[in-house]
C-alpha cells in the first residue's frame, strides 16, 4: 500500500491502522511471554540504520512496517516481564491509544483559552494527584516528559523563590543515594557544583536531617544561601525512603523549599503500605512523579506537584506579542506555558486520562500492591538463603539488594549468569563502595511466576559460585544481550 495523500482516504486510513493494528496487538499479547534478553543485539542492523536516507518518492507500507518489525526483534525488550532492572517501565496500551488520539487531533494545550475542555480534562486528572498527596487547593501539578525534567522544574522554581537573583551562591542538599538528574537539574540551575551538597545518610540508605543541618550552618557561615532540600521516596538504588518528615520539618524551620523526588516511590501512595511508607511527602513544596514508572504508562509521562502554583508562575511565566488573540478568562484552568518550561507540547493529559478511566484506580492500587508483596517474598527467599546476603534490610518498596560472597567481580558474575538464561534481567548498582545486585518489582507485567524463575535462577547460582562450580543447565542458553 502506498500512502498518496496527507491525509489519506478512509479505505486507505482504515488499512493503515488495520496494519499497524496488526503490529500492536502482537505486541501486545506476547509482552507477558517474550524474554527480556536473549533476542540478537541488532548489530547488523545499525549499519544499514544510520545509511537509510529518507526516499523521494513513496514507500510501501509493507516494507517500512517490515523495518520496524526488524527492530522490534532486537535489543533489551524492557517491556517484558522479566524486566527487573534499573526501574521498569512496562508501557500501557490504553495510554498509547491516548496518544494516539491526542496526536491525530494535534489540539494545543499550552494555553487553555483555545481549547478550554481538553485542558479541563488534562487539569482534572492533575487535581486527582495533588489530591492523592494531601496538597491544598492551590497547589498545580503539570506534566512533562520524565522525573528528570520534572527535578528540573522543582529546582528552578525553588531558585526563584529562594535565591534571591543570586544562583552562584545558591546551595541544594541532597542525599548521597539522590538521583542524578537531582544534581544535574541543580547544575542546569545555575547552582555552581560544589554548592550541590551530597550528605551523609544515617543508616547507609537515607538522608540524614542532622548532616542536612550541619551541611546549611556551614553554608550559612560562609555566606551562602540554602535554597533547597530534596529527599527520596524511594531511591534508585534500593527503594529507600527518607525521613521525610524530619526534611520537612528541617526545611520548614530553615525556611527552605522541600523537594521530594518520588519518580520511581510514588504511586505506592495509592496502597496503604505505600501511604504509610512515604508519610510526610504531603508537606513537601514539590513532589516529582513518574507515571511511565509506577503507572505503568508508556515513557516519556513525568509529572510535577507544586503546593503554591503562583512559584511555578514565579519561575516560567513569559510575556510575548504574538501571544495575544486568546483568552485567559478560565481562572480554574491552568495555562501550562506560564507554569512549565514549555510553549508547545502534546496533549499529555490523555495518555494519563484515558488508562484511569478504562481501568480505574483500583487496578493500579492492587498492581503495586502485588509488587509490595511480590518484593516482599524475594526479601524473605534471598534474606533466608546463606549463600546469599540481603543489603539493608527488608525494601522500603519493592527494591531489593543483595550480594553473593566475595569481591565485585563475583557479583556481576552472578548477574551474567542469571542473564545468559534471558528470562529475567537485574542490574547492579554499587552501595557503600560495594557492588551489590539489584532487583525491582514494577512492572504491571511482572507476576509471582517471573518472580520464582528470577530467585531460581538467583539461588541457583549463588549456591554454585559459593560450591566454586558452574550450575547444570537452566534452560535455554540464548544468544546473549550484555
Ligand atoms: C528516583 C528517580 N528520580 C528521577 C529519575 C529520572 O527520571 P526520568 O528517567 O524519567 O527522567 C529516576 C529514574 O530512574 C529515578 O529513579
Amino acid at each position: 500500500m502506498y500512502l498518496e495523500a496527507f491525509d489519506p482516504a478512509p479505505d486507505q486510513t482504515d488499512a493503515l491502522l488495520r496494519a499497524v493494528s496488526d503490529l500492536v496487538g502482537e505486541l501486545v499479547t506476547t509482552a507477558g511471554q517474550r524474554p527480556v534478553l536473549g533476542a540478537p543485539r541488532g548489530e547488523e542492523l545499525v549499519e544499514g540504520l544510520l545509511d537509510t536516507r529518507p526516499p523521494l518518492e513513496p514507500a510501501a507500507l509493507e516494507p517500512v512496517l517490515a523495518q520496524v518489525r526488524a527492530v522490534l526483534a532486537t535489543g533489551v525488550d524492557n517491556a517484558a516481564a522479566g524486566e527487573l532492572a534499573y526501574i521498569p517501565g512496562s508501557g500501557l496500551l490504553s495510554a498509547a491509544l491516548g496518544d494516539l488520539i491526542a496526536a491525530v487531533a494535534n489540539r494545543y494545550t499550552g494555553l487553555h483559552g483555545f481549547t478550554p475542555a481538553a485542558v479541563a480534562l488534562e487539569q482534572g486528572v492533575l487535581r486527582w494527584l495533588a489530591e492523592l498527596f494531601e496538597l491544598p487547593e492551590r497547589a498545580q501539578a503539570v506534566l512533562l516528559s520524565g522525573g528528570s525534567n520534572a527535578n528540573m522544574t522543582a529546582i528552578i522554581a525553588a531558585r526563584e523563590k529562594h535565591a534571591d537573583g543570586r544562583a552562584d551562591l545558591a546551595c541544594v542538599y541532597v542525599g548521597e543515594h539522590a538521583h542524578a538528574s537531582v544534581r544535574k537539574a541543580a547544575r542546569i540551575a545555575g547552582i555552581p557544583g560544589a554548592q550541590i551538597r551530597v550528605c551523609d545518610s544515617s543508616d547507609g540508605a537515607r538522608l540524614d536531617p542532622e548532616a542536612v543541618r550541619i551541611a546549611v550552618k556551614q553554608d550559612l557561615a560562609d555566606g551562602l544561601i540554602p535554597i533547597a532540600i530534596v529527599g527520596a521516596a524511594g531511591t534508585t538504588n534500593a527503594g529507600a525512603v527518607d525521613p521525610l518528615d524530619a526534611l520537612a520539618d528541617l526545611a520548614a524551620e530553615l525556611g527552605v523549599w522541600f523537594h521530594v523526588d518520588a519518580a520511581y516511590g510514588g504511586f505506592f501512595q495509592l496502597t496503604a503500605r505505600g501511604r504509610d511508607r512515604l508519610a510526610g511527602i504531603e508537606r513537601a513544596d514539590s513532589i516529582t512523579l513518574d507515571p511511565h514508572k509506577s503507572l505503568f504508562l508508556p515513557f516519556g509521562t513525568g509529572a510535577l506537584l507544586v503546593r503554591e502554583r503562583d512559584d511555578l508562575a514565579a519561575a516560567f511565566a513569559e510575556d510575548a506579542d504574538y501571544l495575544r488573540d486568546h483568552s485567559d478568562d478560565l481562572d480554574a484552568l491552568p495555562d501550562f506555558t506560564a507554569i512549565t518550561p514549555e510553549l508547545t507540547r502534546e496533549w499529555r493529559g490523555l495518555r494519563l486520562w484515558l488508562p484511569l478511566q478504562l481501568h480505574g484506580v483500583a487496578a493500579f492500587r492492587d498492581a503495586l500492591d502485588r509488587a509490595l508483596d511480590l518484593a516482599m517474598h524475594v526479601y524473605d527467599r534471598l534474606d533466608a538463603d546463606a549463600n546469599l546476603e540481603v543489603v539493608g534490610g527488608c525494601p522500603d518498596l519493592s527494591i531489593v539488594t543483595f550480594r553473593v560472597p566475595g569481591d565485585d567481580a563475583a557479583q556481576d558474575a552472578l548477574l551474567r549468569a542469571v542473564h545468559a538464561d534471558g528470562r529475567v534481567r537485574l542490574s547492579t548498582t554499587v552501595i557503600d563502595a560495594r557492588v551489590a545486585l539489584r532487583l525491582a518489582v514494577l512492572s504491571h507485567r511482572t507476576t509471582a511466576d517471573t518472580v520464582e524463575v528470577a530467585l531460581d535462577l538467583i539461588t541457583r547460582h549463588a549456591a554454585a559460585h559459593v560450591a566454586g562450580h558452574r550450575p547444570g543447565p537452566v534452560g535455554r542458553e540464548p544468544d546473549l544481550v550484555p
